[in-house]
């Protein structure tokens, strides 16, 4: 019972939205009237630039991480609280209590929760991510990519059970927030990194 603290915890934490933070300072504006309306490091790249949307990332990846520590050190032997901390995390960040529930789609919140967790298959699937990215310039589809590939990676290397259902879950978060990409990308409207309407 006493591990609802460091969850509880992990959803406030999540629930610091660094897109609506950082949009609200640096040019007034909610980010999430703007651009695809996402509250994220992408749309910020989109609306605010290169600067903020590194700051944005770096943030919400750091938050992740900060989470996932919390219930390493609450409960060192129990992984289902350290996976339960990380999807309370994300889960603030897609549906955050200080900003009416709007808020991201959890891929730099699962990051920071994933490299965590399970660091190598995280940085495997990462890396594929990333490549898919530089070859297609679709974000979307990266982090589509990255979380779906996660579950084989943490399966191939033997990573716990907790773990492995913490990715499954994350990636069904991923595919759900990203429905309206997923649309797009079959449609070709899907917007590219770098292009005018990124
Ligand atoms: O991480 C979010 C990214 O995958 C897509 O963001 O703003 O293009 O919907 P956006």
């Amino acid at each position: 019972m006493i591990y609802i603290i460091p969850v509880v915890a992990a959803y406030l934490i999540g629930s610091l939205s660094f897109s609506f933070i950082i949009g609200r300072l640096v040019k007034g504006i909610d980010i999430r009237k703007h651009g695809s309306g996402n509250a994220g490091a992408t749309n910020t790249l989109r609306v605010l630039g290169k600067g903020p949307a590194i700051l944005v990332l770096a943030l919400d990846v750091v938050k992740a991480i900060q989470a996932v520590w919390i219930g390493k050190w609450m409960a060192p032997d129990d992984v289902w609280v350290q996976v339960a901390c990380g999807l309370a995390v994300i889960i603030g960040h897609n549906w955050p209590v200080f900003f009416g529930f709007r808020g991201g789609k959890g891929v730099a919140t699962a990051i920071g929760v994933t490299a965590t967790l399970c660091f190598l298959p995280a940085l495997f699937a990462g890396i594929i991510a990333i490549g898919s990215i530089v070859i297609t310039r679709y974000v979307s589809l990266g982090s589509l990519l990255f979380t779906a590939l996660l579950p084989f990676f943490v399966w191939g290397m033997g990573r716990p059970l907790e773990i492995l259902w913490g990715v499954i879950i994350i990636g069904l978060f991923t595919f759900i927030r990203h429905r309206t990409n997923i649309s797009k990308l079959v449609q070709g409207r899907e917007s590219k990194i770098g292009s005018k309407n990124l």
